[in-house]
Protein backbone atom coordinates (compact mmCIF):
# COMPACT_ATOMS: atom_id res chain seq x y z
CA UNK A 1 0.00 0.00 0.00
CA UNK A 2 1.59 3.35 -0.94
CA UNK A 3 1.51 5.49 2.04
CA UNK A 4 -0.85 8.38 2.11
CA UNK A 5 1.93 10.99 2.41
CA UNK A 6 2.90 9.78 -1.53
CA UNK A 7 2.54 11.99 -4.01
CA UNK A 8 3.66 10.96 -7.07
CA UNK A 9 5.51 12.90 -9.44
CA UNK A 10 4.51 14.53 -13.00
CA UNK A 11 5.00 11.91 -15.53
CA UNK A 12 3.29 13.79 -18.54
CA UNK A 13 -0.16 12.41 -17.70
CA UNK A 14 -2.99 14.66 -15.95
CA UNK A 15 -4.31 13.50 -12.88
CA UNK A 16 -7.53 15.00 -11.17
CA UNK A 17 -7.27 16.49 -8.01
CA UNK A 18 -10.77 16.33 -6.56
CA UNK A 19 -11.52 19.94 -3.71
CA UNK A 20 -13.59 19.14 -1.02
CA UNK A 21 -14.98 22.49 -1.13
CA UNK A 22 -18.05 21.46 -2.08
CA UNK A 23 -18.63 17.76 -0.65
CA UNK A 24 -20.88 17.13 1.37
CA UNK A 25 -19.21 16.42 4.69
CA UNK A 26 -21.91 14.53 6.18
CA UNK A 27 -21.05 11.59 3.97
CA UNK A 28 -17.30 12.94 3.39
CA UNK A 29 -15.85 9.44 3.23
CA UNK A 30 -19.32 7.95 0.91
CA UNK A 31 -18.30 11.07 -1.38
CA UNK A 32 -14.78 10.50 -1.74
CA UNK A 33 -15.04 6.23 -2.30
CA UNK A 34 -14.02 5.11 -5.59
CA UNK A 35 -11.83 8.52 -6.35
CA UNK A 36 -8.41 6.42 -5.64
CA UNK A 37 -9.29 5.09 -8.67
CA UNK A 38 -8.55 7.88 -11.14
CA UNK A 39 -7.25 10.85 -8.64
CA UNK A 40 -3.84 12.00 -8.23
CA UNK A 41 -4.85 13.50 -4.74
CA UNK A 42 -7.22 15.42 -2.52
CA UNK A 43 -7.03 19.00 -2.17
CA UNK A 44 -8.20 20.57 1.34
CA UNK A 45 -9.04 24.23 0.70
CA UNK A 46 -8.00 26.37 3.56
CA UNK A 47 -9.23 29.90 3.85
CA UNK A 48 -8.81 32.20 6.88
CA UNK A 49 -11.19 34.68 6.43
CA UNK A 50 -8.25 37.55 5.40
CA UNK A 51 -6.50 36.49 2.43
CA UNK A 52 -9.87 35.51 1.04
CA UNK A 53 -13.05 36.39 2.30
CA UNK A 54 -14.41 33.18 3.06
CA UNK A 55 -13.41 30.84 6.18
CA UNK A 56 -13.05 27.12 5.78
CA UNK A 57 -11.16 24.18 7.13
CA UNK A 58 -8.41 23.71 10.07
CA UNK A 59 -5.90 20.94 10.70
CA UNK A 60 -8.07 18.55 11.98
CA UNK A 61 -10.34 18.49 8.99
CA UNK A 62 -7.31 17.97 7.39
CA UNK A 63 -6.79 14.61 9.72
CA UNK A 64 -10.22 13.84 9.16
CA UNK A 65 -10.23 13.78 5.62
CA UNK A 66 -6.75 11.94 4.96
CA UNK A 67 -8.68 9.15 7.24
CA UNK A 68 -11.50 9.14 4.98
CA UNK A 69 -9.77 8.34 1.84
CA UNK A 70 -6.76 6.22 0.69
CA UNK A 71 -6.11 9.72 -1.46
CA UNK A 72 -2.59 11.53 -0.31
CA UNK A 73 -3.66 15.46 1.10
CA UNK A 74 -2.72 18.82 -0.75
CA UNK A 75 -3.46 21.64 1.64
CA UNK A 76 -3.75 24.54 -0.44
CA UNK A 77 -3.21 27.59 2.54
CA UNK A 78 -5.27 30.67 0.71
CA UNK A 79 -3.77 32.19 3.97
CA UNK A 80 -2.29 35.71 4.96
CA UNK A 81 0.04 33.88 7.35
CA UNK A 82 0.82 30.56 5.97
CA UNK A 83 4.31 30.08 7.88
CA UNK A 84 1.88 29.72 11.01
CA UNK A 85 0.30 26.51 9.37
CA UNK A 86 2.78 24.80 7.61
CA UNK A 87 3.59 22.51 10.96
CA UNK A 88 0.16 21.92 12.06
CA UNK A 89 -1.02 21.01 8.14
CA UNK A 90 2.06 18.54 7.95
CA UNK A 91 0.98 16.80 11.17
CA UNK A 92 -2.33 16.42 10.00
CA UNK A 93 -0.85 14.13 7.45
CA UNK A 94 -0.29 16.34 4.30
CA UNK A 95 2.01 15.24 1.77
CA UNK A 96 1.61 18.53 -0.40
CA UNK A 97 1.14 22.02 1.25
CA UNK A 98 0.70 25.13 -1.54
CA UNK A 99 1.18 28.35 -0.17
CA UNK A 100 0.47 32.22 -2.39
CA UNK A 101 3.29 33.79 -3.14
CA UNK A 102 1.38 37.42 -2.36
CA UNK A 103 0.92 35.71 1.22
CA UNK A 104 2.24 37.97 3.78
CA UNK A 105 5.55 35.79 4.36
CA UNK A 106 8.78 34.81 3.44
CA UNK A 107 8.03 32.93 0.35
CA UNK A 108 11.50 30.92 0.34
CA UNK A 109 11.27 30.15 3.46
CA UNK A 110 8.04 28.73 3.63
CA UNK A 111 9.17 26.64 0.76
CA UNK A 112 12.28 25.27 2.32
CA UNK A 113 10.31 24.62 5.94
CA UNK A 114 7.84 22.37 3.97
CA UNK A 115 10.05 20.61 2.25
CA UNK A 116 12.14 20.23 5.26
CA UNK A 117 9.30 18.33 6.97
CA UNK A 118 9.57 15.97 3.89
CA UNK A 119 6.31 17.01 2.16
CA UNK A 120 6.34 18.61 -1.24
CA UNK A 121 6.33 22.28 -1.67
CA UNK A 122 3.56 24.01 -3.85
CA UNK A 123 3.58 27.77 -4.82
CA UNK A 124 0.01 29.35 -5.99
CA UNK A 125 -0.47 32.43 -8.17
CA UNK A 126 -4.12 34.16 -8.03
CA UNK A 127 -5.04 35.08 -11.68
CA UNK A 128 -3.69 38.52 -11.78
CA UNK A 129 -0.44 38.11 -10.23
CA UNK A 130 2.34 37.71 -13.13
CA UNK A 131 3.91 34.87 -13.59
CA UNK A 132 7.67 36.03 -13.30
CA UNK A 133 6.94 36.38 -9.58
CA UNK A 134 6.70 31.90 -9.40
CA UNK A 135 9.06 31.24 -11.81
CA UNK A 136 12.17 32.92 -9.52
CA UNK A 137 11.07 30.04 -6.58
CA UNK A 138 11.02 27.26 -10.08
CA UNK A 139 14.11 25.40 -7.96
CA UNK A 140 12.20 25.27 -5.18
CA UNK A 141 8.44 24.03 -6.13
CA UNK A 142 7.75 20.32 -6.62
CA UNK A 143 3.87 22.45 -7.96
CA UNK A 144 2.89 25.31 -9.58
CA UNK A 145 -0.64 26.21 -9.21
CA UNK A 146 -2.33 28.85 -11.06
CA UNK A 147 -5.82 30.12 -9.80
CA UNK A 148 -8.29 29.94 -12.44
CA UNK A 149 -10.80 31.77 -10.55
CA UNK A 150 -10.34 34.45 -7.70
CA UNK A 151 -9.32 32.59 -4.68
CA UNK A 152 -12.12 32.34 -2.18
CA UNK A 153 -15.41 30.23 -3.15
CA UNK A 154 -16.02 27.29 -5.40
CA UNK A 155 -18.74 26.79 -8.06
CA UNK A 156 -17.39 30.20 -10.06
CA UNK A 157 -16.04 29.86 -14.19
CA UNK A 158 -13.15 29.37 -15.39
CA UNK A 159 -11.18 32.61 -16.94
CA UNK A 160 -10.25 32.07 -20.10
CA UNK A 161 -7.74 34.57 -19.86
CA UNK A 162 -5.62 31.99 -17.87
CA UNK A 163 -4.73 30.01 -21.31
CA UNK A 164 -2.08 31.88 -22.13
CA UNK A 165 -0.27 31.88 -18.70
CA UNK A 166 -0.80 28.13 -18.32
CA UNK A 167 0.81 27.78 -21.48
CA UNK A 168 4.06 30.22 -20.81
CA UNK A 169 4.03 28.48 -17.02
CA UNK A 170 4.24 24.76 -19.00
CA UNK A 171 7.36 26.07 -21.36
CA UNK A 172 9.29 27.49 -18.79
CA UNK A 173 8.49 24.54 -16.77
CA UNK A 174 9.54 22.16 -19.95
CA UNK A 175 12.57 24.73 -19.98
CA UNK A 176 14.08 24.06 -16.38
CA UNK A 177 13.95 20.21 -16.56
CA UNK A 178 12.74 19.98 -13.04
CA UNK A 179 9.31 17.54 -12.02
CA UNK A 180 7.07 20.48 -11.34
CA UNK A 181 3.46 19.58 -11.48
CA UNK A 182 1.56 22.46 -13.34
CA UNK A 183 -1.47 22.61 -11.00
CA UNK A 184 -4.55 24.60 -12.37
CA UNK A 185 -8.22 25.40 -9.88
CA UNK A 186 -11.04 27.35 -10.89
CA UNK A 187 -14.25 26.45 -12.81
CA UNK A 188 -12.92 23.07 -14.29
CA UNK A 189 -15.26 20.70 -15.50
CA UNK A 190 -15.79 18.29 -18.61
CA UNK A 191 -15.59 21.47 -20.71
CA UNK A 192 -12.67 23.26 -19.56
CA UNK A 193 -10.58 20.29 -18.57
CA UNK A 194 -9.44 19.75 -22.04
CA UNK A 195 -8.92 23.01 -22.45
CA UNK A 196 -6.22 23.60 -19.65
CA UNK A 197 -4.49 20.17 -19.85
CA UNK A 198 -3.97 21.00 -24.03
CA UNK A 199 -2.13 24.61 -22.48
CA UNK A 200 -0.23 22.48 -20.60
CA UNK A 201 -2.04 21.71 -16.87
CA UNK A 202 -0.99 17.98 -15.70
CA UNK A 203 -2.84 18.85 -12.22
CA UNK A 204 -6.85 19.54 -12.21
CA UNK A 205 -8.18 20.47 -9.06
CA UNK A 206 -12.24 20.16 -9.53
CA UNK A 207 -14.56 20.51 -6.84
CA UNK A 208 -18.24 21.75 -8.00
CA UNK A 209 -18.11 19.84 -11.32
CA UNK A 210 -17.22 16.59 -9.43
CA UNK A 211 -19.15 16.47 -6.45
CA UNK A 212 -22.39 17.72 -8.01
CA UNK A 213 -22.49 14.92 -9.45
CA UNK A 214 -24.81 11.49 -8.07
CA UNK A 215 -21.10 9.68 -9.07
CA UNK A 216 -18.26 11.60 -8.49
CA UNK A 217 -15.78 8.63 -9.36
CA UNK A 218 -17.35 7.43 -12.15
CA UNK A 219 -17.26 11.34 -13.95
CA UNK A 220 -13.74 11.81 -13.01
CA UNK A 221 -12.64 8.59 -14.52
CA UNK A 222 -14.23 9.43 -17.76
CA UNK A 223 -13.33 12.81 -17.89
CA UNK A 224 -9.86 11.74 -17.27
CA UNK A 225 -9.17 9.30 -20.46
CA UNK A 226 -10.67 11.93 -22.90
CA UNK A 227 -7.47 14.29 -21.36
CA UNK A 228 -5.01 15.28 -23.76
CA UNK A 229 -1.49 14.39 -22.24
CA UNK A 230 0.71 17.58 -21.71
CA UNK A 231 3.11 18.45 -24.60
CA UNK A 232 6.12 21.20 -23.50
CA UNK A 233 4.76 23.66 -26.11
CA UNK A 234 1.24 24.17 -26.32
C1 LIG B 1 -11.29 28.70 -4.72
C2 LIG B 1 -11.12 27.22 -4.58
C3 LIG B 1 -11.94 26.53 -5.67
C4 LIG B 1 -12.06 25.04 -5.51
C5 LIG B 1 -12.50 24.42 -6.82
O1 LIG B 1 -10.51 29.36 -3.77
O2 LIG B 1 -9.73 26.87 -4.65
O3 LIG B 1 -11.33 26.86 -6.90
O4 LIG B 1 -10.95 24.47 -5.07
O5 LIG B 1 -13.80 24.83 -6.97
P1 LIG B 1 -14.62 24.61 -8.30
O6 LIG B 1 -14.09 23.37 -8.98
O7 LIG B 1 -16.03 24.47 -7.85
O8 LIG B 1 -14.38 25.85 -9.12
Amino acid sequence: MTPKRYLPSPDGRPVIVPSVLSADFSCLKTGLRGLEKCSGWVQLDVMDGHFVPNLSFGPHVASCLKAATPLALDAHLMVMRPDLFIRPFADSGAALITVHEEADADIPACLRKIRSLGLKAGLALRPRTPLSRALKHLGLIDLLLLMTVEPGFGGQSFLRGSLPKIAAARRAIAGSGRPVWLQVDGGINERTAPEAAAAGADSLVMGSALFSRPAPAAFACSLLKKLPGVSDHA
